[in-house]
Protein backbone atom coordinates (compact mmCIF):
# COMPACT_ATOMS: atom_id res chain seq x y z
CA UNK A 1 0.00 0.00 0.00
CA UNK A 2 1.20 3.38 -0.76
CA UNK A 3 1.79 5.98 1.99
CA UNK A 4 -1.60 6.94 4.07
CA UNK A 5 -3.18 10.19 3.25
CA UNK A 6 -3.31 12.32 5.80
CA UNK A 7 -6.31 14.78 6.19
CA UNK A 8 -8.79 15.98 8.75
CA UNK A 9 -12.32 15.10 7.68
CA UNK A 10 -12.81 11.65 5.93
CA UNK A 11 -15.57 12.03 3.38
CA UNK A 12 -17.45 8.76 1.90
CA UNK A 13 -19.52 10.00 -0.65
CA UNK A 14 -19.49 12.59 -3.33
CA UNK A 15 -23.43 13.19 -3.65
CA UNK A 16 -24.83 16.21 -2.84
CA UNK A 17 -24.19 15.82 1.34
CA UNK A 18 -20.38 15.00 0.69
CA UNK A 19 -19.57 17.59 -1.57
CA UNK A 20 -21.21 20.07 0.09
CA UNK A 21 -19.98 19.01 3.98
CA UNK A 22 -16.62 19.36 1.85
CA UNK A 23 -17.13 22.73 0.15
CA UNK A 24 -18.63 24.49 3.81
CA UNK A 25 -15.43 22.59 5.80
CA UNK A 26 -13.12 24.08 3.49
CA UNK A 27 -14.83 27.68 4.08
CA UNK A 28 -13.94 27.56 7.44
CA UNK A 29 -10.30 26.65 7.04
CA UNK A 30 -10.98 22.45 7.56
CA UNK A 31 -9.45 20.11 5.06
CA UNK A 32 -11.32 16.92 3.20
CA UNK A 33 -10.41 13.61 1.24
CA UNK A 34 -13.85 12.48 -0.37
CA UNK A 35 -14.17 9.17 -2.06
CA UNK A 36 -17.19 7.68 -4.25
CA UNK A 37 -17.41 4.28 -5.50
CA UNK A 38 -19.84 5.59 -8.54
CA UNK A 39 -18.24 7.69 -11.64
CA UNK A 40 -18.20 11.53 -11.16
CA UNK A 41 -20.68 11.67 -14.16
CA UNK A 42 -23.02 8.79 -12.89
CA UNK A 43 -22.81 11.37 -10.05
CA UNK A 44 -23.87 13.96 -12.02
CA UNK A 45 -26.42 12.38 -14.43
CA UNK A 46 -28.82 10.96 -12.23
CA UNK A 47 -32.43 12.14 -11.75
CA UNK A 48 -33.58 12.93 -8.42
CA UNK A 49 -35.18 15.46 -6.46
CA UNK A 50 -36.41 19.06 -7.45
CA UNK A 51 -37.94 20.75 -4.95
CA UNK A 52 -35.32 23.27 -2.55
CA UNK A 53 -37.07 24.34 0.50
CA UNK A 54 -36.22 28.27 1.95
CA UNK A 55 -33.45 26.49 4.54
CA UNK A 56 -31.84 24.65 1.67
CA UNK A 57 -31.71 27.86 -0.80
CA UNK A 58 -30.31 30.56 2.28
CA UNK A 59 -27.65 27.91 3.08
CA UNK A 60 -26.49 27.28 -0.70
CA UNK A 61 -27.03 31.03 -0.99
CA UNK A 62 -24.66 31.71 1.69
CA UNK A 63 -21.93 29.36 1.21
CA UNK A 64 -21.59 31.44 -2.11
CA UNK A 65 -23.52 28.47 -4.18
CA UNK A 66 -26.20 30.41 -5.17
CA UNK A 67 -25.41 32.38 -8.12
CA UNK A 68 -27.21 29.77 -11.27
CA UNK A 69 -30.01 28.72 -8.69
CA UNK A 70 -30.90 32.81 -8.25
CA UNK A 71 -30.43 32.87 -12.28
CA UNK A 72 -32.03 29.55 -13.49
CA UNK A 73 -33.60 28.26 -10.41
CA UNK A 74 -37.63 29.56 -10.40
CA UNK A 75 -39.30 30.30 -7.09
CA UNK A 76 -42.73 28.57 -6.39
CA UNK A 77 -45.10 30.26 -4.05
CA UNK A 78 -46.80 26.84 -3.20
CA UNK A 79 -48.65 23.44 -4.17
CA UNK A 80 -51.90 22.65 -5.97
CA UNK A 81 -53.65 19.98 -3.65
CA UNK A 82 -56.99 18.25 -6.05
CA UNK A 83 -59.21 15.51 -6.13
CA UNK A 84 -61.60 14.36 -8.78
CA UNK A 85 -63.74 17.62 -9.59
CA UNK A 86 -61.54 20.18 -7.19
CA UNK A 87 -58.26 21.48 -6.98
CA UNK A 88 -56.92 24.22 -4.42
CA UNK A 89 -54.14 26.10 -4.21
CA UNK A 90 -51.92 26.64 -0.86
CA UNK A 91 -49.97 29.64 -1.40
CA UNK A 92 -47.05 28.82 1.28
CA UNK A 93 -45.55 32.70 0.92
CA UNK A 94 -48.80 34.26 2.25
CA UNK A 95 -49.56 31.18 4.86
CA UNK A 96 -45.93 30.92 6.49
CA UNK A 97 -43.92 33.88 4.57
CA UNK A 98 -41.54 31.45 2.80
CA UNK A 99 -41.43 29.96 -0.58
CA UNK A 100 -39.52 26.50 -2.28
CA UNK A 101 -37.57 26.66 -5.21
CA UNK A 102 -37.38 24.16 -8.39
CA UNK A 103 -34.02 23.31 -9.21
CA UNK A 104 -32.98 20.12 -9.76
CA UNK A 105 -30.56 17.89 -7.60
CA UNK A 106 -28.16 17.25 -10.44
CA UNK A 107 -28.05 21.22 -10.93
CA UNK A 108 -27.20 21.62 -7.46
CA UNK A 109 -24.82 18.33 -7.66
CA UNK A 110 -22.64 20.11 -10.95
CA UNK A 111 -22.52 23.17 -8.91
CA UNK A 112 -21.06 21.85 -6.07
CA UNK A 113 -18.59 19.74 -8.32
CA UNK A 114 -17.58 23.01 -10.18
CA UNK A 115 -16.94 24.86 -7.04
CA UNK A 116 -14.96 21.57 -5.60
CA UNK A 117 -13.01 21.41 -8.48
CA UNK A 118 -11.94 24.88 -8.67
CA UNK A 119 -10.94 24.68 -4.97
CA UNK A 120 -8.83 21.87 -5.91
CA UNK A 121 -10.92 19.39 -3.70
CA UNK A 122 -9.32 16.09 -3.30
CA UNK A 123 -12.35 13.51 -4.68
CA UNK A 124 -11.04 9.92 -5.68
CA UNK A 125 -14.09 8.36 -8.00
CA UNK A 126 -15.00 5.19 -8.74
CA UNK A 127 -13.23 3.53 -5.40
CA UNK A 128 -13.91 0.16 -4.60
CA UNK A 129 -13.51 -1.87 -1.42
CA UNK A 130 -14.46 0.82 0.72
CA UNK A 131 -13.98 -0.08 4.59
CA UNK A 132 -14.12 2.28 7.64
CA UNK A 133 -11.35 1.25 10.53
CA UNK A 134 -10.86 2.19 14.16
CA UNK A 135 -13.62 4.56 14.33
CA UNK A 136 -13.74 4.22 18.26
CA UNK A 137 -9.96 5.86 18.34
CA UNK A 138 -8.84 8.99 17.68
CA UNK A 139 -7.06 7.82 14.46
CA UNK A 140 -10.34 6.51 12.58
CA UNK A 141 -9.28 5.34 8.65
CA UNK A 142 -11.14 4.74 5.57
CA UNK A 143 -9.20 2.52 2.98
CA UNK A 144 -10.49 1.48 -0.83
CA UNK A 145 -8.74 0.55 -3.77
CA UNK A 146 -8.59 3.22 -6.30
CA UNK A 147 -9.87 3.57 -9.66
CA UNK A 148 -6.19 2.50 -10.93
CA UNK A 149 -6.42 -1.05 -8.77
CA UNK A 150 -3.97 0.76 -5.83
CA UNK A 151 -4.65 0.17 -2.15
CA UNK A 152 -5.10 3.19 -0.16
CA UNK A 153 -5.54 4.52 2.95
CA UNK A 154 -6.90 8.16 4.48
CA UNK A 155 -6.09 8.53 8.20
CA UNK A 156 -8.48 10.97 9.06
CA UNK A 157 -9.21 13.00 12.55
CA UNK A 158 -12.82 12.45 11.71
CA UNK A 159 -14.85 10.05 8.92
CA UNK A 160 -17.97 11.34 7.80
CA UNK A 161 -20.91 8.63 5.77
CA UNK A 162 -22.38 10.52 3.02
CA UNK A 163 -22.90 7.25 1.26
CA UNK A 164 -26.27 6.96 0.78
CA UNK A 165 -28.58 3.80 2.29
CA UNK A 166 -26.39 0.85 0.65
CA UNK A 167 -22.71 2.17 1.60
CA UNK A 168 -20.17 0.87 3.90
CA UNK A 169 -20.68 3.78 6.48
CA UNK A 170 -24.20 3.05 8.19
CA UNK A 171 -23.38 -0.73 8.16
CA UNK A 172 -19.97 0.49 10.15
CA UNK A 173 -22.18 1.41 13.94
CA UNK A 174 -22.55 -1.63 15.64
CA UNK A 175 -25.23 -3.36 16.09
CA UNK A 176 -25.20 -3.34 19.32
CA UNK A 177 -25.71 0.69 19.54
CA UNK A 178 -27.45 0.96 16.28
CA UNK A 179 -31.23 1.10 16.31
CA UNK A 180 -33.51 1.28 13.12
CA UNK A 181 -36.91 2.19 11.95
CA UNK A 182 -38.27 1.17 8.81
CA UNK A 183 -41.71 1.34 6.74
CA UNK A 184 -42.08 -0.34 3.30
CA UNK A 185 -44.96 1.33 1.59
CA UNK A 186 -47.23 -1.07 -0.47
CA UNK A 187 -46.54 1.20 -3.84
CA UNK A 188 -43.85 2.79 -5.93
CA UNK A 189 -44.09 6.11 -8.66
CA UNK A 190 -43.46 5.45 -12.24
CA UNK A 191 -41.77 8.50 -12.93
CA UNK A 192 -41.02 10.35 -16.55
CA UNK A 193 -38.80 13.41 -18.18
CA UNK A 194 -40.98 14.52 -20.82
CA UNK A 195 -39.68 16.88 -23.84
CA UNK A 196 -43.07 19.61 -23.04
CA UNK A 197 -43.34 22.60 -21.64
CA UNK A 198 -45.36 21.84 -18.15
CA UNK A 199 -49.18 22.09 -18.17
CA UNK A 200 -48.92 24.14 -14.60
CA UNK A 201 -47.88 26.96 -13.01
CA UNK A 202 -47.15 25.33 -9.37
CA UNK A 203 -46.50 21.97 -8.84
CA UNK A 204 -49.81 19.24 -8.92
CA UNK A 205 -50.38 16.53 -6.17
CA UNK A 206 -53.34 14.61 -7.36
CA UNK A 207 -55.51 12.05 -5.21
CA UNK A 208 -57.20 9.99 -7.15
CA UNK A 209 -59.61 6.33 -6.68
CA UNK A 210 -56.85 5.22 -9.69
CA UNK A 211 -53.90 6.28 -7.41
CA UNK A 212 -51.70 8.98 -6.81
CA UNK A 213 -50.18 11.76 -10.10
CA UNK A 214 -48.31 14.13 -9.80
CA UNK A 215 -46.95 17.11 -12.35
CA UNK A 216 -43.92 18.32 -11.48
CA UNK A 217 -41.15 19.91 -14.13
CA UNK A 218 -37.70 20.78 -13.92
CA UNK A 219 -37.96 24.12 -16.92
CA UNK A 220 -40.02 25.90 -19.04
CA UNK A 221 -39.45 22.91 -21.74
CA UNK A 222 -39.22 19.74 -19.72
CA UNK A 223 -41.70 18.41 -17.48
CA UNK A 224 -41.48 15.45 -14.46
CA UNK A 225 -44.25 13.74 -13.97
CA UNK A 226 -45.59 10.56 -11.67
CA UNK A 227 -48.14 8.00 -11.21
CA UNK A 228 -48.93 5.53 -8.29
CA UNK A 229 -48.23 1.94 -9.36
CA UNK A 230 -47.94 -1.18 -7.28
CA UNK A 231 -44.66 -2.76 -6.37
CA UNK A 232 -42.55 -4.35 -8.79
CA UNK A 233 -44.51 -2.92 -11.59
CA UNK A 234 -42.67 -3.66 -14.96
CA UNK A 235 -41.57 -0.79 -17.36
CA UNK A 236 -42.82 -3.26 -20.15
CA UNK A 237 -46.73 -2.62 -19.01
CA UNK A 238 -46.33 0.71 -19.49
CA UNK A 239 -45.84 2.45 -22.63
CA UNK A 240 -46.35 5.85 -23.43
CA UNK A 241 -49.87 6.33 -24.16
CA UNK A 242 -51.27 4.78 -21.09
CA UNK A 243 -48.93 6.55 -19.11
CA UNK A 244 -50.30 10.13 -20.57
CA UNK A 245 -53.84 8.35 -20.73
CA UNK A 246 -53.57 8.24 -16.89
CA UNK A 247 -51.79 10.85 -15.75
CA UNK A 248 -54.94 12.56 -17.74
CA UNK A 249 -57.36 10.73 -15.88
CA UNK A 250 -55.51 11.16 -12.48
CA UNK A 251 -54.87 15.03 -13.08
CA UNK A 252 -58.15 15.90 -14.31
CA UNK A 253 -57.71 16.97 -18.11
CA UNK A 254 -60.54 18.63 -19.30
CA UNK A 255 -62.23 19.93 -15.46
CA UNK A 256 -62.52 23.43 -15.58
CA UNK A 257 -60.94 23.34 -19.18
CA UNK A 258 -57.81 22.61 -17.82
CA UNK A 259 -55.94 20.73 -20.35
CA UNK A 260 -52.46 18.12 -19.68
CA UNK A 261 -50.27 17.91 -23.06
CA UNK A 262 -48.26 14.99 -23.19
CA UNK A 263 -44.79 14.93 -25.13
CA UNK A 264 -42.13 12.84 -26.16
CA UNK A 265 -40.79 10.92 -22.87
CA UNK A 266 -37.11 11.31 -22.13
CA UNK A 267 -36.56 9.16 -19.10
CA UNK A 268 -38.73 6.55 -17.73
CA UNK A 269 -38.13 4.67 -14.05
CA UNK A 270 -40.23 2.98 -10.87
CA UNK A 271 -38.83 4.25 -8.10
CA UNK A 272 -39.88 2.14 -4.78
CA UNK A 273 -40.96 3.88 -1.39
CA UNK A 274 -39.76 3.33 2.22
CA UNK A 275 -39.10 5.09 5.22
CA UNK A 276 -35.70 4.25 7.18
CA UNK A 277 -34.16 6.17 10.30
CA UNK A 278 -31.09 4.69 11.48
CA UNK A 279 -29.82 5.80 14.85
CA UNK A 280 -27.56 7.36 16.21
CA UNK A 281 -26.09 9.80 13.94
CA UNK A 282 -22.66 9.69 15.48
CA UNK A 283 -20.44 6.68 16.52
CA UNK A 284 -16.67 7.63 17.69
CA UNK A 285 -15.45 9.49 15.26
CA UNK A 286 -18.23 8.55 12.54
CA UNK A 287 -20.61 10.70 11.85
CA UNK A 288 -23.90 10.01 9.00
CA UNK A 289 -25.42 12.87 7.16
CA UNK A 290 -28.10 12.28 3.76
CA UNK A 291 -29.50 8.99 3.09
CA UNK A 292 -26.24 7.18 5.55
CA UNK A 293 -29.17 7.83 8.15
CA UNK A 294 -32.50 8.36 6.66
CA UNK A 295 -34.48 7.65 4.00
CA UNK A 296 -37.75 9.48 2.97
CA UNK A 297 -40.39 8.58 0.46
CA UNK A 298 -40.52 11.29 -2.66
CA UNK A 299 -44.11 12.49 -1.56
CA UNK A 300 -43.05 15.32 1.23
CA UNK A 301 -40.08 16.50 -1.69
CA UNK A 302 -37.54 16.36 1.89
CA UNK A 303 -34.89 13.80 1.29
CA UNK A 304 -32.43 16.39 -0.55
CA UNK A 305 -33.31 19.10 1.81
CA UNK A 306 -32.55 16.67 4.97
CA UNK A 307 -29.83 16.15 3.83
CA UNK A 308 -28.52 19.65 3.20
CA UNK A 309 -30.05 19.93 6.89
CA UNK A 310 -28.12 17.68 8.35
CA UNK A 311 -24.74 18.81 6.41
CA UNK A 312 -25.51 22.39 7.74
CA UNK A 313 -25.46 21.18 11.20
CA UNK A 314 -22.43 19.07 11.17
CA UNK A 315 -20.16 21.53 9.34
CA UNK A 316 -20.17 23.92 12.38
CA UNK A 317 -19.77 21.33 14.82
CA UNK A 318 -16.54 19.77 13.25
CA UNK A 319 -15.41 23.10 13.02
CA UNK A 320 -15.80 23.67 16.46
CA UNK A 321 -14.51 20.03 17.23
CA UNK A 322 -10.96 20.56 15.04
CA UNK A 323 -10.68 24.03 15.20
CA UNK A 324 -11.30 24.73 18.74
CA UNK A 325 -11.39 20.77 20.21
CA UNK A 326 -14.87 22.23 21.69
CA UNK A 327 -16.71 19.09 20.97
CA UNK A 328 -20.05 20.20 22.54
CA UNK A 329 -21.73 20.27 19.08
CA UNK A 330 -20.93 17.37 17.67
CA UNK A 331 -21.83 15.74 20.49
CA UNK A 332 -25.32 17.03 20.06
CA UNK A 333 -25.21 16.25 16.80
CA UNK A 334 -27.00 13.23 16.36
CA UNK A 335 -29.97 14.21 18.80
CA UNK A 336 -30.37 17.82 17.06
CA UNK A 337 -30.20 16.18 13.71
CA UNK A 338 -32.85 13.56 14.30
CA UNK A 339 -35.26 15.64 15.62
CA UNK A 340 -35.36 17.59 12.12
CA UNK A 341 -34.72 13.80 10.49
CA UNK A 342 -38.28 12.85 12.87
CA UNK A 343 -40.44 15.56 11.75
CA UNK A 344 -39.55 15.12 8.17
CA UNK A 345 -40.26 11.52 8.61
CA UNK A 346 -43.85 12.07 10.07
CA UNK A 347 -44.58 14.57 6.85
CA UNK A 348 -43.53 12.77 4.37
CA UNK A 349 -45.21 9.42 5.94
CA UNK A 350 -48.36 12.00 6.33
CA UNK A 351 -48.22 13.23 2.53
CA UNK A 352 -47.72 9.69 1.14
CA UNK A 353 -50.58 8.01 3.00
CA UNK A 354 -53.18 11.18 2.48
CA UNK A 355 -52.60 10.77 -1.23
CA UNK A 356 -52.10 7.24 -2.17
CA UNK A 357 -54.69 5.01 -2.97
CA UNK A 358 -54.91 1.70 -0.76
CA UNK A 359 -58.10 0.25 -1.88
CA UNK A 360 -59.34 0.43 1.44
CA UNK A 361 -62.66 2.83 1.60
CA UNK A 362 -62.41 3.89 5.32
CA UNK A 363 -58.26 4.98 4.02
CA UNK A 364 -60.83 6.20 0.76
CA UNK A 365 -62.93 8.77 3.44
CA UNK A 366 -60.13 9.60 5.64
CA UNK A 367 -58.01 10.52 2.96
CA UNK A 368 -60.50 13.42 1.94
CA UNK A 369 -61.51 14.69 4.58
CA UNK A 370 -57.80 15.14 5.27
CA UNK A 371 -57.73 17.08 2.04
CA UNK A 372 -60.79 19.27 2.89
CA UNK A 373 -59.49 19.75 6.04
CA UNK A 374 -55.79 21.12 4.54
CA UNK A 375 -57.54 22.95 2.05
CA UNK A 376 -60.49 24.77 3.57
CA UNK A 377 -59.05 25.51 7.32
CA UNK A 378 -55.97 28.29 7.43
CA UNK A 379 -54.65 25.90 10.39
CA UNK A 380 -54.88 22.99 8.48
CA UNK A 381 -52.95 24.54 5.67
CA UNK A 382 -50.57 26.36 7.56
CA UNK A 383 -49.40 23.12 9.05
CA UNK A 384 -48.64 21.76 5.15
CA UNK A 385 -47.17 24.89 4.13
CA UNK A 386 -44.63 25.28 7.14
CA UNK A 387 -43.75 21.38 6.63
CA UNK A 388 -43.09 21.63 2.81
CA UNK A 389 -41.51 25.06 2.84
CA UNK A 390 -39.21 23.67 5.50
CA UNK A 391 -38.06 24.27 8.98
CA UNK A 392 -35.40 27.16 9.58
CA UNK A 393 -32.15 24.99 10.11
CA UNK A 394 -31.50 23.86 13.47
CA UNK A 395 -35.34 22.77 14.27
C1 LIG B 1 -39.72 16.26 -8.53
O1 LIG B 1 -39.82 17.30 -9.20
O2 LIG B 1 -39.02 15.32 -8.88
C2 LIG B 1 -40.49 16.15 -7.26
C3 LIG B 1 -41.13 17.27 -6.76
C4 LIG B 1 -41.87 17.17 -5.59
C5 LIG B 1 -41.97 15.96 -4.94
C6 LIG B 1 -41.31 14.85 -5.44
C7 LIG B 1 -40.57 14.93 -6.60
O3 LIG B 1 -42.71 15.87 -3.81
Amino acid sequence: MSEPIRTQVAIVGAGPAGLLLAHLLAGDGVESVVVESRSEEYVAARIRAGILEQSTVDLLRSAGLGERLDREGARHRGIHLQWPEERHHLDFVDLTDRSVWLYGQTEVQRDLVAARTAAGQEVHYEVSDTALHDLETDDPSVTFTSSEGEARRIVADVVVGCDGSFGPSRAAVPSTVQQTWERTYPYSWLGILADVAPSTDDLIYAWHPDGFAMHSMRSETVSRLYLQVPNDTSLDDWPDDRIWQALATRLGHGQDGWELTPGPVTDKSVLPMRSHVSTPMRHGRLFLAGDAAHIVPPTGAKGLNLAVADVGLLAPALVELLRKDDSRLADDYSDTALRRVWRCTHFSWWMTTMLHSTGDPFDEQLQLSQLRWVTSSEAGATGLAENYAGLPIGF
